[in-house]
């Protein structure tokens, strides 16, 4: 009888968001959550609720060393990413990183190159790449459903809170829909240009309003913001064929494909070239798509991605290009909105 290899995980930082990798990776059946580690004790004791006997630390690197996990999450502030991922990658550890993977190209790219060197899979949590609705934008997308061309998209993430400290709405917020673009598109924006306004901490912008040129032509904008009256999680995307949108919290399904677009028709009688245009209307559908849990469905793509590498999603290039995107946003915000090319010395 086959017997089902458990994969040892182990989980550092136990803060808001850790517990609900803790929580989803002992839910798998080939996996199991033998340490978590939180410099603050206090936090721990959530974990102990959830996964009763866990070993549990102050101390990232005496976790590794007495827990001996296979695979470890980093759930701590992103500011501390670059350091915490180096150092498990340097402990033989495969890796799954919160968003966004770190701060800078440069840092991303090390890391990168730490994993490959060591054989060792690195994995971003970009958690709506996992996303049953916005997989299914995805299919529609990429079977031309929208039509052979996507003209712009358009993205709302606002919500009074939850306020950070330690990074501004971009890397916190627009790191979503930065990766949910890439992932639609298939394609890393040419260049940027953003504003965005610290209202409420000193250099830490509450709002921004971005914008994502890419290859041709297509347009992507972002408003995000935690200064903001409503809860919204919205993404419009627009082709030549239909239209379609996503939203996060509607009841009736996350998707609604939109059968309406523009037709060119050419003018009767006219010698000239000259055309109509005409705006068609035609039915809303709602597609079905299955509920899961994203996080549930990343933590299971992370460990068959242990088990068959080829399968691995988000992994550490995907984080790379979204992290030199939120860069040259950033310095886009610092230069009063000036356009920054992606990959340019300013936007890494
Ligand atoms: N995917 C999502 O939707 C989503 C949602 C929330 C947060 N996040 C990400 O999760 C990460 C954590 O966010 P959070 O809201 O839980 O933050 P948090 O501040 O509530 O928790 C972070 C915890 O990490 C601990 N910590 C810091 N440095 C450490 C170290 N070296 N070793 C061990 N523990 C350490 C802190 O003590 C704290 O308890 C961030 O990167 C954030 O972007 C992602």
């Amino acid at each position: 009888m086959d017997t089902v290899r458990k994969w040892r995980i182990g989980v550092i930082g136990c803060g808001a968001w850790g517990p609900n990798h803790v929580r989803n990776f002992s839910a798998l059946s080939n996996a199991e959550v033998v340490g978590a580690a939180d410099l603050q004790p206090d936090r721990l004791a959530r974990v102990k609720a959830i996964v009763p006997g866990i070993a549990t630390f102050t101390d990232a690197d005496a976790m590794m060393a007495i827990t001996k996990p296979d695979a470890v999450v980093v759930s701590t502030p992103t500011m501390t990413h670059f350091d915490v991922v180096r150092q498990a990658l340097s402990s033989g550890k495969h890796v799954l990183c919160e968003k966004p993977l770190c701060l800078t190209g440069q840092e991303a790219d090390a890391l990168v190159a730490m994993a490959d060197e060591r054989g060792l899979r690195l994995m971003v949590g970009h958690v709506f790449m996992f996303n049953p609705g916005i997989l299914k934008l995805k299919e529609l997308v990429s079977n031309g459903d929208l039509g052979s061309r996507i003209y712009y998209l358009f993205a709302r993430r606002t919500n009074l809170g939850p306020i950070r400290q330690d990074v501004n709405a971009v890397l916190d917020l627009a790191s979503h829909d930065v990766s949910i673009y890439n992932f639609l598109l298939d394609a890393v924006p040419t260049k940027v240009s953003a504003v965005g306004q610290a209202f409420l901490q000193p250099g830490i912008q509450d709002v921004a309003v971005i914008t994502l040129t890419y290859p041709g032509g297509i347009i992507g904008s972002i408003h995000v913001s935690w200064l903001d009256p409503r809860k919204v999680r919205e993404i419009t995307v627009v082709g030549d064929r239909r239209m379609a949108m996503w939203d996060d919290l509607a009841t009736l399904g996350p998707v609604m494909v939109f059968d309406k677009g523009v037709t060119k028709k050419p003018r009767e009688y006219s010698d000239f070239g000259e055309f109509q245009l005409l705006t068609r209307e035609g039915d809303v559908t709602v597609p079905r798509v299955p509920p899961a849990e994203p996080l549930r469905m990343q933590a299971q793509a992370f460990i068959e991605a242990l088990e068959a590498p080829e399968t691995l999603r988000s992994d550490g290039r995907v984080g790379a290009q979204v992290v030199r995107v939120l860069a040259a946003i950033n310095e886009s915000m610092a230069r009063g909105g000036a356009p920054i090319a992606i990959n340019s010395p300013e936007g890494r």
